[in-house]
């Protein structure tokens, strides 16, 4: 029977039982025998939906919508995402993808996204068939091979959701035939090869999404024809050759993102104002991008986030950075930025992050920048800076609470300004200075500090007792200094209600002799703890409270003064995938079974009385 015979006989049915509710549910037998089929190709569906088709009655399955006057099936409504007005629900269908859903002729919208498990491939000729189809969302699903080549026949296809899948082969040089396509989403599959020169001809895409996959060679300049896009993210991809300067004709455009890919060559920036006005998210960082940026870059008045880290620019920052009056967020880590910061960054009073860390920039830091009243976060570590001291302006700075400021050269004590900040401050790193001294007591007494870096110093002190009071840390990095005395005061830190937040603790390279039988106490949550090269001594041996820190993954002690037994309670660490305890005073057998059988003989070494598994058999 054909397609025409088939409706006349639904027709004929549906006046035989003169209208009655069954008939009017009824769809087409083709459309009927075409949604068994895809039924059949499910072998699970925990939404329970598909269990539920049965009958004749198909316009009233539910994920089916039929057209009226026809009973043609027109929509297959099936996202495995289910919500409802109470309740959100994710489901899964396992299965595959019949191609007999390519009988629907009448199909207007295909939504199988989300479902997890539809694995196989995309139904090779479901192009050709499908005259009417508007949305094809596949996302989500486990689907494996090429995208088709008909799916370029499509003649009213507008939105096509591929992501998400695990599809391979190149971007079919079809996809430039669907002229009416407004968002094309393909990102997080392997699709390899090039980007088809023919995507130029979308000229009503808006959105163009294919970040995640292995992409190859130019981005060809024809994108510079697609005007309507408002969106265009390659990231994360294997792009090479030059940003194409026709991206500058893309009027439109308000996020594109080309990070993490090998572009090299210039950035194309617009020739004159007005050019891409309303880009608002630029991200083009860990690419091979070279040479200035360009003062027209003072003519992306919409930008709000802008990220060219890890590229290969030099010179100076132009001063024009100070036009981009709407940006919260700047990075430009990474590169061989030099010459001064200019006063005009002072002018982005709606700054929240700014991160110019690893480049060349020298001193001194224009006063201006304590205008940045919304700065939350400075990172200009590891710059040319030589700041000798830090500026006495930035605890004028109302909002900054995470300071970064390595290798900056800063000299002598830590300065007590920092105590009277208006902003409470989080995150503080000093490392890789030259600061002496002592740490200041008051430390103790910033009362939301989560990390505190001041390694690679010459602080010479105890830690201070108020550390007892840092309720919110979680990492703390006091390595290569000259600290003594107790390491207690760590370990005692009151826990809040939820117990404690200490997840990172590197003492290492410092001379604390005591405190380690503290540690036990509390700090459960521990999960990095290096002691290691300091002169630490178990009273008789490596403490047993150790074993309550069961959260610990790597633990370091090596390089102590540690003598008598592995305790046995190390056997409970079972987190634990880095031990090292060589260069002590033990003895005995190491405690056998898992996790330590499992570590190899260095983290044992060095020790004149350890034996058994890894190390040797010990005598008896
Ligand atoms: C079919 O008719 C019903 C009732 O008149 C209406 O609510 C529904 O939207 C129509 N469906 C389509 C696809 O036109
Ligand atoms: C996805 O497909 C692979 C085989 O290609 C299968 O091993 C895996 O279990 C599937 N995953 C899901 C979530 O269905
Ligand atoms: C592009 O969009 C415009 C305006 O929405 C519309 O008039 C035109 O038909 C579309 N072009 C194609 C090829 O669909
Ligand atoms: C921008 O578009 C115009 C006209 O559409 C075209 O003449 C010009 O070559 C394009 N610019 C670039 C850099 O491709
Ligand atoms: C600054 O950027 C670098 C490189 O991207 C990154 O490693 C570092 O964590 C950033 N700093 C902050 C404070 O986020
Ligand atoms: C900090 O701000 C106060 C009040 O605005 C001002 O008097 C003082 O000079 C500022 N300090 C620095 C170092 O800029
Ligand atoms: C502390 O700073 C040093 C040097 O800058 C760095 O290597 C280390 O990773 C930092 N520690 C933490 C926990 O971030
Ligand atoms: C101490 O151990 C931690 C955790 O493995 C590690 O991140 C850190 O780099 C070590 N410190 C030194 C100075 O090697
Ligand atoms: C720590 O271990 C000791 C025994 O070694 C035990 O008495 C104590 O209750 C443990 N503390 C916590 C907080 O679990
Ligand atoms: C343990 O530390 C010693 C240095 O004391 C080092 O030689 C050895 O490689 C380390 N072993 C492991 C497994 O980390």
């Amino acid at each position: 029977m054909d397609h025409h015979l088939l409706q006349v006989v639904a027709l004929l049915t549906l006046i035989a039982f003169g209208g009655t509710s069954w008939s009017i549910e009824a769809c087409s037998p083709i459309d009927l025998e075409a949604l068994m089929s895809f039924k059949n190709g499910i072998q699970k569906d925990t939404s329970g939906r598909l269990a539920k088709w049965i009958g004749a009655s198909c316009c009233k399955w539910e994920g089916i919508v039929c057209e009226n006057a026809t009973f043609r099936v027109i929509q297959i409504n099936l996202p495995g995402l289910i919500s409802t007005d109470t309740d959100l629900s994710q489901t899964q269908m396992i299965g595959r993808i019949s191609p007999s859903i390519t009988l629907l002729s009448s199909l207007e919208i295909i939504d199988l996204g989300g479902l997890v498990g539809l694995s196989g491939a995309i139904p090779d000729t479901i192009g050709l068939h499908l005259p009417k189809l508007q949305k094809l969302y596949l996302y989500g699903n486990n689907l494996t091979g090429p995208i088709p080549e008909s799916i370029g026949k499509f003649p009213n296809l507008q939105e096509l959701a591929l992501q998400e899948n695990k599809l391979w082969g190149s971007i079919p040089m079809s996809l430039g035939s669907l002229q009416g396509l407004k968002r094309l989403l393909l990102y997080s599959n392997k699709l390899s090869g090039i980007i088809p020169d023919s995507l130029g001809n979308l000229i009503n895409l808006t959105e163009l999404d294919a970040h995640d996959n292995a992409l190859v060679g130019n981005i060809p300049n024809s994108v510079g024809e697609m005007k309507a896009l408002t969106k265009l993210d390659l990231s994360n991809n294997f792009l090479s050759g030059k940003m194409p300067s026709s991206l500058t004709n893309l009027t439109a455009i308000s996020v594109l993102y080309l990070n993490t890919n090998s572009l090299e060559g210039t950035i194309a920036f617009p020739s004159r104002s007005g050019e891409m006005s309303s880009l608002g998210f630029l991200r083009l960082h860990n690419n091979l991008l070279g040479g200035n940026i360009p003062s027209n870059i003072g003519y992306l008045v919409s930008l709000q986030r802008l990220s060219l880290s890890n590229n290969k620019l030099e010179g100076a920052l132009p001063s024009s950075l100070g036009n981009l009056v709407s940006l919260t967020e700047l990075y430009l880590s990474g590169n061989f930025l030099s010459d001064q910061i200019p006063k005009s960054l002072g002018q982005l009073s709606r700054l929240i992050m700014l991160n110019i860390s690893r480049n060349l920039i020298e001193g001194p830091l224009p006063q201006e920048i304590s205008s940045l009243q919304n700065l939350q976060t400075l990172d200009l570590s590891f710059n040319h800076l030589q700041l000798s001291a830090i500026p006495k302006w930035m605890a004028n700075m109302s909002s900054l609470s995470n300071v970064y400021l390595a290798g900056c050269g800063i000299q002598g004590q830590i300065p007590d300004f920092f105590q009277t900040t208006n902003s409470p401050i989080q995150e503080l790193d000093l490392s890789v200075n030259i600061l002496s001294g002592s740490i200041p007591s008051w430390i103790g007494s910033l009362s939301q500090l989560y990390l505190l870096n001041l390694s690679g110093n010459s602080l010479y002190s105890d830690i201070p007792d108020s550390f007892r009071n840092l309720q919110d840390l979680g990492v703390l990095d006091l390595h290569s200094n000259r600290l003594t005395g107790s390491i207690a005061p760590v370990f005692e830190i009151e826990q809040g209600i939820f117990g404690g937040s200490l997840k990172f603790v590197d003492l290492s390279e410092n001379s604390f002799s005591s405190g380690i039988e503290e540690i036990g106490g509390g700090q459960l949550s521990i999960q990095f703890l290096n002691l290691s090269h300091n002169h630490l001594e178990g009273r008789l041996h490596i403490p047993e409270v150790l074993a309550n820190l069961t959260s610990l993954k790597i633990l370091k002690l090596q390089e102590n003064l540690f003598t008598g037994k592995i305790p046995n309670g190390f056997l409970k660490l079972l987190k634990l995938k880095e031990l090292n305890v060589s260069n002590n005073h033990l003895e005995g057998e190491i405690p056998e079974g898992k996790p330590l059988v499992d570590f190899p003989e260095s983290s044992y070494s060095g020790n004149k009385g350890l034996c058994g598994k890894p190390l040797g058999p010990c005598k008896l």
